[in-house]
């Protein structure tokens, strides 16, 4: 009777762990994201340069601290240059 019980036992936590995995692989995966919206991008770009205290040096419109994003975007055009891989730390400074 004893080993019917703790055979039982072992039943019954082991039917609680494979419960649990299956939960854990579900809050784990990643939902893959749709394309942003235009205007989701202009907010989320807009927070991050506040957040990453980009304007403390950077106006939108007037030379501050530094060039203003309007000149920066400006001469970043004109070169033909990838703002993006800059940004990412794989080009150089103009
Ligand atoms: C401490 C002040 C300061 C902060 C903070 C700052 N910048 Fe700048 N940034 C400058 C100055 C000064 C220049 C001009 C450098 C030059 O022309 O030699 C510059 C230039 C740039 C350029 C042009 C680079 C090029 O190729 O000429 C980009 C893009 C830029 N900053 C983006 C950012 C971003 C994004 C942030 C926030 C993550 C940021 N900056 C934060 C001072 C700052």
């Amino acid at each position: 009777m004893r080993l019917f019980s703790f055979l039982l036992l072992i039943l019954i936590l082991n039917s609680c762990n494979t419960n649990n995995k299956a939960e854990n692989t579900l809050e784990t995966a990643v939902p893959e994201r749709a394309e942003l919206s235009y205007d989701s991008k202009i907010f989320l770009g807009n927070r991050l340069f506040s957040e990453k205290t980009c304007v403390t040096c950077h106006a939108i419109d007037t030379y501050y601290k530094a060039p203003s994003v309007i000149e920066i975007m400006k001469i970043y055009k004109e070169n033909n240059a990838d703002i993006v891989s800059f940004l990412k730390g794989n080009s150089n400074l103009l």
